[in-house]
């Protein structure tokens, strides 16, 4: 399973290509927002910081944008910013009808806001490169997720669809975990996520004792 992290601050970007070789980055207008920085300019620190890589960098149009054609006009000129970026459009009918127009045209798309089963399937009809389940918000509304991201999986397996699943969204360790098992293309989430996923209070008791043991031996 590949890690990308979802964020557009690039201290935390560059944190986690040095520290875990992150596989990739998904970016989003909250992200954006996040970063203080101007949209333009953000996404171009983060191009650079993946230069020479193929690690994708997914970033949003305009999420006013209703019309196909607009998005696809948008998603060209991002795409043309960097061989890294990959466009996200939302799931709704102009969304669907861009990946489509942009696929036609070699260029990557990431199929965001996704929810059912039933999206993810036009997503990988229409030639989505990637398409992002979102379980984190399905979950705070009480739904479960594991089935969902099963049903999506088994959708492009069984039809050999060639599009990448994102577990998006994802706020725990546990939900890594089951993205893990249930064998996800790949999970992004936040720093912190993956930051917890390095931890136990365990090993922190454990590294404690045995400095203590360290410190009581002689070295020679
Ligand atoms: C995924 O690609 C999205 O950027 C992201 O997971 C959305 O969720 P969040 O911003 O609420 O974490």
């Amino acid at each position: 399973m590949k890690l990308f992290l979802d964020s557009a601050k690039t201290d935390e970007i560059k944190w986690a290509l040095e520290m875990m070789d992150i596989d990739g980055v998904t970016t989003n207008p909250g992200h954006v927002k996040a970063s203080g920085k101007p949209f333009l300019t953000v996404i171009a620190e983060i191009a650079e910081i993946f230069a020479g890589t193929d690690k994708p960098i997914s970033v949003e149009v305009n999420p006013h944008l209703d019309d196909w054609k607009e998005m696809v006009i948008e998603g060209k000129k991002l795409a043309a910013m960097s061989p890294n970026f990959v466009i996200k459009l939302p799931a709704i009918d102009a969304g669907f009808k861009a990946v489509y127009e942009l696929a036609n045209d070699g260029i990557r798309s990431n199929l965001t806001l996704v929810f059912s089963a039933a999206q993810a399937l036009q997503a990988m009809r229409m030639g989505a490169h990637f398409v992002s389940p979102f379980i984190g918000w399905k979950e705070s509304n009480g739904e479960e997720t594991t089935h969902f991201i099963d049903e999506v999986t088994q959708i492009r397996n069984v039809f050999g669809f060639e599009t990448e699943i994102i577990v998006a969204a994802a706020r725990n360790t546990r939900q890594l975990t089951n993205s893990a098992v249930v064998g996800a293309d790949i999970i992004t989430a936040g720093l912190a996520v993956f930051k917890d996923g390095f931890t136990h209070p365990y090993t922190d008791v454990g590294l404690a004792k045995f400095q203590a043991f360290w410190d009581d031996t002689p070295y020679e």
